[in-house]
């Protein structure tokens, strides 16, 4: 697979190569990079991460999705503190993405009912309808679905991307810092 971004100076190249990777993965089971991990920081100040699975890419608007249940802690920490880092990882690529993000949460309204539309015929949707918030200790079963589904989608917008690329043997590894004023190449 070819991996390289042959100079520095191919900066645009690397941000438009950034995000087609991006929306590749939101189509191909197989790519690391469907996965990521979500961190952010809790109303205790202390770190939270956990993986979830990427749901939208919008490359014109710098945007990520992920759907969740909006019961969960990460909705609460999010609303208290929309900033978090979603982290990437390839190792077809040999690429590791860092996001740094603002989270919006949408709760309701038409991208919300969209989305669970799309959901709702398949086997996830018993995700947003368990009865009891995900996080709670299981009482008995945590089986059974309740009526009114709790699907949140968590709107990304990205701030800036940390890229890496580990060089195989011999090659060197690659860093760039890629944001909306352009992208600088950082040492890894
Ligand atoms: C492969 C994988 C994919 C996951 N995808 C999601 C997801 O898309 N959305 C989500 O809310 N949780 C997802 N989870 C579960 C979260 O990692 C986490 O356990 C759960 O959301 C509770 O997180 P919280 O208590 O920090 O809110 C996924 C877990 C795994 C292992």
């Amino acid at each position: 697979m070819a991996t390289a971004i042959d100079a520095a100076a191919d900066a645009h190249g690397l941000t438009a190569r950034v995000w087609h990777e991006l929306s590749l993965a939101l189509r191909d089971r197989g790519h690391g990079w469907r996965t990521p991990v979500l961190a952010t920081v809790d109303p205790e100040q202390q770190p939270q991460a956990r993986t979830v699975v990427l749901r939208g890419v919008d490359a014109e608007k710098s945007q990520l999705r992920v759907f969740t249940d909006a019961r969960s802690p990460k909705v609460a920490e999010l609303r208290a503190r929309p900033r978090a880092v979603l982290v990437f990882w390839s190792a077809a690529l040999n690429w590791q993405l860092r996001a740094t993000v603002d989270v919006t949460v949408l709760d309701q309204g038409t991208e919300v009912d969209a989305a669970w539309a799309r959901v709702s015929p398949s086997a996830a949707a018993r995700d947003y309808l368990t009865p009891v918030a995900p996080g709670q200790v299981l009482q008995g079963s945590a089986g059974g679905t309740a009526g009114q589904h709790h699907l949140a989608i968590l709107l990304a917008q990205v701030q800036a991307l940390d890229w890496l690329e580990l060089g195989g043997q011999g090659e060197e590894h690659r860093r760039c810092r890629i944001t909306p004023e352009g992208v600088e190449r950082l040492v890894p």
